[in-house]
C-alpha cells in the first residue's frame, strides 16, 4: 500500500516537473495497466550514424534505459533504478521506437527522447498509467422486492456498479443514448448508479470509462427486467386510444343517419297516404264532373231525343 501511495506521489511529482521542462513535442499518453504502448520518434528509416536515446525520470532522478548507437541496440532494464522495466522494453531498430509491454503504475512518468544526427532533437512523453477497468456489475437495486416477489405491475430497480475505480465515469445507456452517469476523480472509490425501469423497452447498457477507453455490460432481457409487453408502447397505445374514439364517432354518425333516414321514410309514408285521400277526393269529383257530364250527355241526348219527336 505504502509502496503505491509513493508511486503515485512520485507520479505529480513527475507531472509538475515535465509542465516545467521546455520541451518543444510533449506529448500526454493515457495508457491501461497490462496494454502495451508505444512512444514513437517519427522517424521513417534511422541513419547508419544517427543517434536514439530513451530516458525515463523517477524521483528527480534521470536515468538512461535504452539507445541506439552505431547501429547497436542496448537496453538497460537491468540497472538498480530500472527493475521496473525488467523483460518490458523494446526498441524498433528501423525507427527507435519504444515499446513498453505489459505496463504498470511504476512506468507512470516521463519518458524523454533524445535523436542527435548532426543536431540534436529532443522530444518528451508523459505517460499516465491507469488501473486495470473491469466490465461494471448490473445487480437488482437492494431495496427493491426481487424478481420473483415483483408483481407485473411493479418497476425494477437496477444498480450498475464498479469496485475501486478513480477517473472514470460510470453512464447508463438507452440505445446509443446517455440516460445518465456519474464521474469520480477521486483515488479509488466504489461507484454505483441506479436505473430504474417499468420493463425492459429497447437495448441498455452500462459503461464504465476512462477518457481513451471503456468496458460495457449489457442488460440482457432474461435478466433482472421482464420485456415490455409487445406493442404496448406509449405511441401504440395512443394511436389504439385514437382509433378506438374514431370507430365509435363511425358508429354514432351511422347510428343517427339510419334513424333519421327511418324517420324520413315514416314521414314519407304518411305524405303518401294523404296523396291517396286527396286522389280519392279527386276521384271523387271526377266522378261528379262525369255524372254532370253524364246529364248533360243525358240532356243532350234528351234533345236529340226531342228533334228527334220534334219531327
Ligand atoms: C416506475 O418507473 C417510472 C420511470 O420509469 C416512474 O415514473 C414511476 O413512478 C415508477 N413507478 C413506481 C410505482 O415506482
Ligand atoms: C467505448 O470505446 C469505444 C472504442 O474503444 C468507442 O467506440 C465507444 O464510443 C466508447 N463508448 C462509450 C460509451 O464511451
Amino acid at each position: 500500500m505504502w509502496r503505491v501511495f509513493h508511486a503515485f506521489f512520485c507520479f505529480c511529482l513527475l507531472l509538475l516537473d515535465g509542465v516545467s521542462d521546455v520541451y518543444s513535442d510533449e506529448r500526454g499518453i493515457s495508457v491501461m495497466e497490462g496494454d502495451s504502448v508505444t512512444l514513437n520518434t517519427d522517424v521513417t528509416e534511422l541513419k547508419k550514424d544517427d543517434q536514439i536515446l530513451w530516458t525515463f525520470r523517477f524521483n528527480s532522478s534521470e536515468t538512461r534505459i535504452a539507445e541506439i548507437y552505431k547501429q547497436i541496440i542496448s537496453i538497460y532494464d537491468n540497472k538498480e533504478n530500472n527493475e521496473r522495466f525488467r523483460d518490458r522494453l523494446k526498441i524498433d531498430e528501423q525507427t527507435g521506437s519504444l515499446t513498453i509491454t505489459n505496463i504498470n503504475k511504476l512506468h507512470s512518468g516521463l519518458y524523454k527522447l533524445q535523436i542527435i544526427n548532426g543536431d540534436v532533437k529532443h522530444k518528451s512523453f508523459s505517460v499516465a498509467v491507469y488501473a486495470l477497468l473491469t466490465v461494471p456489475v448490473i445487480s437488482d437495486f437492494p431495496q427493491s422486492p426481487s424478481v420473483s416477489e415483483r408483481s407485473s405491475g411493479q418497476n425494477c430497480s437496477l444498480l450498475c456498479s464498479a469496485v475501486n475505480v478513480s477517473h472514470v465515469t460510470l453512464s447508463w445507456y438507452k440505445g446509443n443514448s446517455l440516460l445518465s452517469s456519474i464521474s469520480v476523480s477521486d483515488l479509488s472509490i466504489s461507484l454505483s448508479l441506479p436505473l430504474e425501469l417499468e420493463c425492459l423497452d429497447d437495448s441498455y447498457s452500462c459503461v464504465v470509462s476512462y477518457s481513451f477507453t471503456n468496458q460495457t455490460k449489457h442488460l440482457n432481457t432474461t435478466d433482472l427486467c421482464r420485456p415490455c409487453p409487445d406493442g404496448q408502447s406509449e405511441s401504440v397505445k395512443h394511436l389504439m386510444i385514437a382509433i378506438i374514439i374514431l370507430l365509435l364517432l363511425l358508429l354514432v354518425i351511422s347510428a343517427s343517419a339510419v334513424l333519421m333516414s327511418s324517420r324520413r321514410r315514416r314521414k314519407q309514408s304518411t305524405q303518401e297516404t294523404r296523396t291517396t285521400v286527396e286522389e280519392v277526393e279527386y276521384t271523387d269529383a271526377m266522378i261528379t264532373t262525369n255524372k254532370a257530364q253524364d246529364s248533360e250527355t243525358t240532356g243532350q241526348n234528351q234533345t236529340e231525343y226531342s228533334e228527334v219527336s220534334f219531327r
